[in-house]
């Protein structure tokens, strides 16, 4: 097969991963509306055409918080990342290494932290989420700034699992529960198999044997119902601000007045999130929230931006309603599922490529550029 964007990956993906992971990837929460409304929010955006402008000298480099990259994408933090294939955290950020671009790790991946730092020489960043065991939260953050990790991502928006069907209805766990259906889909997956079983983990690195009660067979919402702390609220902010000395990212703000309390909290950045519409079900699409939020906060803070992301215009549209960046999770979860790190950096190349065409199209050289005009009214 020839493939030629992101959705050619997903199709690729689809056949190599087991139906559990290839569905924990792509559903969202409950009726999925807010899933699709990321989606067809960003395709109602019109780009405008701008002819005869001279875009022999464009480049898509940028920077983001202070450290330059070849195309404004950072890889989004996706849990059981390891699940899409054998050591997909260590395949994701080599390729986000050779892109010049950040990879996030998960707290909830499959390599840990420590497997990450030893693999991959390029710094990369950490997203947390708080537990109820602080003095776990405490070590973790900890260990991310041993492994000399250079931004902490703090995500705000899950303090309980917003309910996705698909999960409860496969039975998601790890290792993956061996029922029949489990099994039938596996067997027909030969390269994953054997790409996990070789790989370094298969369950929660960064808990298992840190944190009690994290054992081998954990469904995703046992560990999730057990572990996280529903009581998180901005004093936790201020704490987790006191600990870490590093950048500090704020993911999951999708209020005007919640990005302005960020920005009183001391971050550095913030990520306008629905968190992949597997959440809030009914909660706006992410490129609803951005406009708002970015004129909100100004230029006090970088805004990143997630949310059905899957080409270089979605990145145009997003940059021009005030972005600075965007996070990719699932157009890159496909390229790893298809092809592992090759599928990874295929995933940023088309969305860098088709950014490239699209400011050529509307007459744009920078990255700063970018802005309102960009958009047909
Ligand atoms: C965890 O971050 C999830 O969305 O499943």
């Amino acid at each position: 097969m020839v493939v030629t964007c992101i959705e050619d990956l997903r199709e690729i993906a689809r056949h190599k991963v087991p139906r559990m992971f290839f569905d924990y990837a792509e559903s969202g929460s409950y009726a999925e509306e807010t899933l699709h409304a990321n989606r067809r929010d960003l395709e109602a955006i019109l780009l405008r055409q701008k002819i005869l402008v001279d875009v022999s000298k464009r480049s898509t480099a940028t920077q983001i918080l202070g450290k330059p990259v070849s195309v404004p994408l950072a890889l989004a933090p996706i849990g059981l990342c390891g699940m899409q294939r054998g050591n997909g955290e260590i395949l994701a950020a080599k390729a986000a290494a050779k892109a010049g671009i950040p990879f996030c790790l998960s707290t909830m991946s499959v390599c840990s932290i420590e497997d990450v730092a030893e693999e991959v020489s390029e710094p990369f960043w950490f997203q947390l989420y708080v537990m109820r065991d602080r003095k776990f939260i405490r070590a973790l953050v900890e260990r991310a700034s041993a492994a000399k990790c250079s931004a902490l991502v703090l995500t705000v928006d899950l303090q309980v699992l917003g309910q996705r069907h698909r999960d409860i209805k496969n039975g998601l766990s790890v290792p993956p529960k061996m029922k029949i259906a489990n099994l039938i889909d596996i067997a027909t997956k030969p390269g994953w198999i054997i790409s996990v079983l070789r790989a370094k983990r298969r369950n929660f690195g960064n808990s298992v044997g840190h944190v009690q009660g994290v054992g081998d067979n954990t469904s995703l919402a046992e560990w999730t119902n057990s572990q996280f702390d529903p009581a998180l609220n901005w004093e936790d902010v201020k704490w987790i601000r006191s600990i870490w000395k590093g950048p500090l990212i704020l993911k999951g703000i999708l209020d005007v007045d919640d990005a302005k309390l960020a920005t009183e909290h001391g971050a550095d950045a913030i990520v306008v999130s629905n968190h992949g519409g597997r959440q809030l079900d009914g909660a706006p699409s992410s490129i609803w929230a951005l406009p708002k939020i970015a004129e909100a906060v100004g230029n006090k803070v970088e805004v990143l931006f997630d949310g059905g992301v899957r080409s270089g215009q979605d990145v145009m549209r997003a940059l021009a309603l005030g972005a600075k960046a965007c996070m990719i999770g699932r157009a890159y979860i496909y390229g790893l599922g298809a092809r592992g790190e090759e599928g990874v950096g295929e995933a940023i190349g088309f969305i860098r490529r088709e950014l490239e065409t699209t400011m050529a199209l509307t007459g744009v050289n920078k990255i700063s550029e970018i802005g309102p005009q960009v958009i047909a009214r």
